[in-house]
């Protein structure tokens, strides 16, 4: 794309959901577009589609209609799947609702086994998973599985999971969800951080006023459609 540091675009978005004898407009004819290194919020009531829009934004989900451009590459309905999967897991972090954490392995193999998924360089790779596990107050459970943790501390695992590649884009889903203000503070802190110092771009969708403070921005949606996308600062409101 190369204007404005632009890093990736949604031209004409739409989901229907074809359940047979319904369909269901998630999302209609959306525009969108985000900067490097911006943080923004994606606000909106229940059923707005804020799901929806960060898993086609995410290439987890085809759209019906409608483009994506994401480094250099264009995606659309007819994109083949490992094409999709390739850009996911070598550009994207994901932090979603379902902790998706593999329920045999400990906390600090479950961050671990990122690298192999990521086929990255093994070098200081585990010393790099435990800096960021102790980062997110988690470095007293590394040996813990799964079921032996708090909601609020597998949210944290799953975060750990979604940041340890290094990925260009984030999609967020509720990461403060199951979080007291003070660790939902560290997250917000840390997608600052990391979106100043990497220029990595992250969507939150969530319904916590608190994260205002670590967002450039704000983007509403309802009823399937997004209603502001102005490149607006919302810092002083
Ligand atoms: N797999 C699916 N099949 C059919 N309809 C779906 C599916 N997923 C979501 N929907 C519908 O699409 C609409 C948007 O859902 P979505 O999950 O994107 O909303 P949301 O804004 O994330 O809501 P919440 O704040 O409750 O998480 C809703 O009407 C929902 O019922
Ligand atoms: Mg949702």
């Amino acid at each position: 794309m190369g204007n404005n540091n632009i890093i990736i675009k949604l031209e004409e978005i739409s989901k229907d959901y074809d359940l047979g004898e319904v369909v269901v407009k998630a999302l209609k004819k959306s525009n969108l577009q985000m900067r490097k290194g911006e943080v923004a919020l994606l606000m909106g009531p229940s059923g707005a589609g804020k799901t929806t829009l960060l898993s086609i934004m995410g290439l987890l989900l085809r759209p019906t209609t409608g483009k994506i451009y994401f480094a250099d590459k264009i995606y659309d309905k007819k994109t083949r799947q490992k094409i999709l999967t390739d850009t996911r897991r070598k550009s994207i972090g994901f932090i979603f609702q379902a902790f998706n954490l593999v329920k045999s392995l400990t906390v600090i193999q479950n961050v671990e086994i990122m690298y192999k998924i990521g086929q990255l360089e093994k070098a200081g790779y585990k010393d790099k998973c435990k800096e960021i596990l102790d980062m997110l107050n988690m470095g007293h459970r590394l040996d813990h599985l799964p079921k032996n943790l708090s909601g609020g501390e597998r949210q944290r695992v799953a975060i750990a999971r979604a940041l340890i590649n290094d990925p260009e884009l984030i999609m967020a889903d509720e990461p403060t969800g199951n979080l007291d203000s003070e660790n939902g503070k560290i997250i917000g802190e840390y997608f600052q951080q990391i979106a100043k110092e990497r220029g990595t771009t992250i969507l939150i969708a969530t319904h916590d006023d608190r994260l205002k403070f670590c967002s450039d921005r704000i983007i509403r949606m309802e009823d399937g459609n997004i209603l502001n996308h102005e490149h607006s600062r919302i810092k002083d409101e």
